[in-house]
């Protein structure tokens, strides 16, 4: 395989002083619905999440609980941030914590190398901190505090006050980078994403770079600087080093040519982080910068970004408990278009559910089995007789198929299953319009039922394997009701309606069965 040859997808690594909300499942779900995308379109896909342990406001958490810091993140791997994978059905291939001894050795590596080729110098710093963002402020950076705060200057993301520090640091060269990282956003304008976002990068970037603080000797929770043990890495450099470090940097040169570049997926609060700090370490460094990055939007509440810290944080297990994983996963795919900020609710997401999960696709499978079912003792028909309705079945599912890889490439996640859906509702409203139960009725219109129910079953089929990354459950449960051969994530997603099944469906019981109880 040549360098770089595979599809590496990337979450951010999360912290771990709290456990997970909504609009942390909803940057690994897109992620993760990337990632099965390209694994069906043939790729070698390779999804990286993990979690992000060292710093000053994990080692806070842990000392409020009684705890040491390795312990507090143990403790909230195993009980929340790996659960919540299980929770929202992702398929990772790799899951990486800083505490891992692969990242800590390696990290080390990239900083030495670094420090011997002159990139890194002895400084003082006195600035604010944010704890929670981990952090060195600009004064332009902070509003005005209310409530208890009133009177202090607060972070404008977490409304809180930050701190004033003043240390002895090691420096990172950034400012070195400017005019090369802005030749890059230059010569491939695909590298940061959405638009917004590379221009709000560049025009930070034009207003000149600052050298960076990678360093802090206040506390010990970190990688310890290798040439130095009185420090430990600041954070942020130590975190974005594990895309690199869990593809084999330092120690696995074959998996590393592999992997890496890779497209990385964040939040657009972690942005900047990603379009500029990071290319620039690598540019240091001497590797490849990143294939490119994408800034997806907030989850609101209330009109202001979700957070634990700003107690509007919700479980996704309290969404899954209710509707199910793959109900989780369309909404958020479906009703946000990936790059903008959205807001959730329960109304919105039951009536999504309702018309467009259990309506729309659901009951489309279940009444096109049954009637295989019925009409032909489950033996799904053969025939070449078809009119141009069918016809014009047969060149939707290709032109969806197409739409929807093409919007994939340019990681338009809901246009995608937006074109995926005219599918469903053509196939919906062609069922209505030729009436099988009608043809059903009377033997002179066997060829007619065949050839409706077999196109039916034909556009079935194809759905399952467009919508397999979407809503995993519910496509491998139909894929074995039409009695597709072996895995529907072994069918080619870039060629879905090639798809190749059985002679025989068997029943398929609700795909998004009725949901009863209130919720909210
Ligand atoms: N640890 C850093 C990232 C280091 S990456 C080298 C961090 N962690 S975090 O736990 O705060 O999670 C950040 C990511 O969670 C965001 O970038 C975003 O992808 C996701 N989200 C957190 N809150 C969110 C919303 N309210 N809405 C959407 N996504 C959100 O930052």
């Amino acid at each position: 395989m040549s360098a770089g040859a595979s599809f590496y997808i990337t979450t951010p690594i999360f912290y771990v002083n709290d456990v997970p909300h909504i609009g942390h499942a909803y940057t690994e779900v897109a992620a993760d619905l990337l990632a099965r995308w390209h694994r069906q379109a043939g790729e070698d896909a390779w999804l990286l999440t993990g979690t992000d342990e060292h710093g000053q406001k994990i080692l806070r958490t842990a000392t409020a609980n009684g705890v040491t810091p390795k312990e507090w993140a143990d403790r909230l791997v195993e009980t929340a941030w790996k659960p919540l994978l299980k929770t929202v059905d992702i398929k990772n291939d790799d899951f990486i914590r800083t505490t891992d001894e692969r990242h800590e050795v390696n990290a080390q590596k990239f900083l030495q190398h670094l420090y011997d080729a002159g990139h890194i110098y002895t400084g003082e710093y006195e600035g604010f901190y944010c704890v929670g963002c981990e952090e060195y402020k600009q004064p332009s950076d902070l509003i005005e505090g209310t409530g208890e705060f009133i009177g202090q200057q607060v972070c404008a993301i977490h409304s809180l006050p930050v701190e004033l520090l003043h240390e002895k640091n090691y420096f990172f060269r950034m400012s070195t980078f400017a005019e090369r990282l802005l030749a890059l956003y230059e010569d491939d304008p695909d590298f940061v994403q959405p638009a917004a976002a590379r221009n709000e990068v560049i025009s930070f970037v034009k207003q000149g770079l600052s050298d960076l603080s990678i360093s802090r000797s206040s506390f010990d929770w970190g990688i310890k600087v290798p040439w130095d043990d009185s420090h430990v890495v600041y954070v942020w450099f130590d975190a974005l080093l594990n895309y690199i470090t869990a593809a084999g940097y330092g120690q696995d040169d074959e998996k590393f040519s592999r992997l890496w570049p890779a497209t990385h997926i964040v939040g657009k609060d972690i942005l900047r982080f990603h379009a500029v700090i990071w290319p620039a370490m690598l540019m240091a460094a001497g590797l490849p910068v990143p294939r490119r990055v994408f800034g997806h939007g907030w989850l609101l509440v209330g009109g202001e970004k979700m957070s634990k810290s700003k107690l509007t944080g919700i479980a996704p297990s309290q969404i899954t408990d209710t509707f199910g994983s793959d109900a989780f996963r369309y909404y958020f795919m479906r009703a946000i278009s990936f790059g903008q900020d959205g807001s959730f609710s329960w109304e919105d997401l039951s009536a999504r559910y309702q018309s467009e999960l259990a309506n729309g696709f659901g009951n489309l499978a279940s009444r096109v089995i049954a009637m295989v079912v019925r009409y032909c003792d489950g033996e799904i028909p053969v025939t070449t007789a078809f009119t141009d309705a069918d016809a014009a079945i047969r060149a939707t599912e290709i032109r969806v198929t197409d739409a929807a890889g093409e919007a994939i490439s340019r990681l338009a996640i809901h246009e995608a299953i937006a074109s995926v859906w005219e599918l469903v509702d053509e196939l919906n409203g062609y069922i209505t319009i030729q009436e099988p139960w009608g043809l059903a009725k009377d033997p002179a219109d066997r060829d007619r039922l065949d050839a409706v129910l077999f196109t039916a079953v034909r556009g079935l089929g194809t759905l399952a394997v467009l919508l397999s990354p979407v809503v995993p459950e519910a496509c491998a449960k139909l894929w074995s009701a039409l009695g597709g051969e072996g895995l529907v994530t072994d069918q080619r997603i870039d060629r879905a309606w090639e798809w190749t099944g059985g002679t025989h469906v068997s029943p398929l019981e609700a795909l998004f069965p009725r949901i009863e109880a209130t919720v909210g």
